[in-house]
């Protein structure tokens, strides 16, 4: 009787693991299944979110780019912020490619659906300025990083019944938005402990060049 009832549990256990395993939380009404390879099962309106939020990485990228080449020029000539600005582009790109790399790992069929528009709104026309200054180009940044980690906060809470989703959202892509927003304002905080008391053109000069230099030596 003893061996009948283990069986009977071992027997249960396996299915029930077997079914966690083979489901993935595919729940019939959200999810999707496209039948092979037979793992793959996805939940719509997470993928959905994602698709939406590629762009907006996209985005990023791009308003990095044009502030990295804005401060590359030789007539403006700030090293440090350009390479700033263009290893950021570089990060965003990654983060929309790893939001890609999860669509193709789960099986989720990439369409027409897949916009890569660029939004031509996120360079605003302060950004477009010849006088686009450092305190102004650390803090267009921070408020972009902003936003995006909000979206991407969107993108979580609809990836919760999605648990690979959710994670892959959560860490590594959340935890650098706090990181990198963390190292914005304290980047913000320090260019203007530097500026305090030197707020005349010759001495904000000086503090523009240090700041940089610091950039270049050491990043952020
Ligand atoms: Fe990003």
């Amino acid at each position: 009787m003893e061996r009948f009832l283990l069986a009977t549990v071992l027997i249960l256990g396996c299915a029930a693991t077997l079914e966690v395993n083979f489901n993935f939380h595919c729940d019939g009404t959200n999810g999707d299944a496209t039948g092979f390879p037979k793992e793959v099962c996805y939940n719509r309106h997470c993928t959905k979110a994602i698709k939406s939020h590629i762009k907006n990485e996209f985005d990023a990228a791009f308003l990095y780019m044009h502030m990295g080449a804005y401060f590359a020029q030789d007539s403006v000539a700030r090293p440090g912020l350009a390479k700033f600005m263009l290893e950021s582009a570089s990060e965003e790109r990654s983060h929309a490619i790893l939001m890609l790399d999860y669509l193709n790992k789960r099986g989720v069929p990439i369409s027409q659906d897949l916009s890569f528009t660029f939004n031509e709104t996120t360079i605003k026309d302060e950004h477009k300025k010849e006088s686009l200054t450092v305190l102004l180009a650390l803090e267009a940044a921070v408020t972009m990083e902003m936003t995006v980690t909000n979206q991407i906060h969107h993108v979580v809470k609809e990836c919760q019944h999605d648990f690979h989703g959710a994670d892959v959202f959560t860490n590594p892509i959340l935890d650098e938005q706090h990181e990198g927003i963390r190292k914005l304002q304290g980047a913000i905080q320090e260019y203007k402990n530097l500026l305090h008391g030197h707020s005349q053109p010759e001495g904000k000069a000086m503090v523009d060049f240090i700041f940089d230099q610091k950039l270049l030596k050491e990043s952020l």
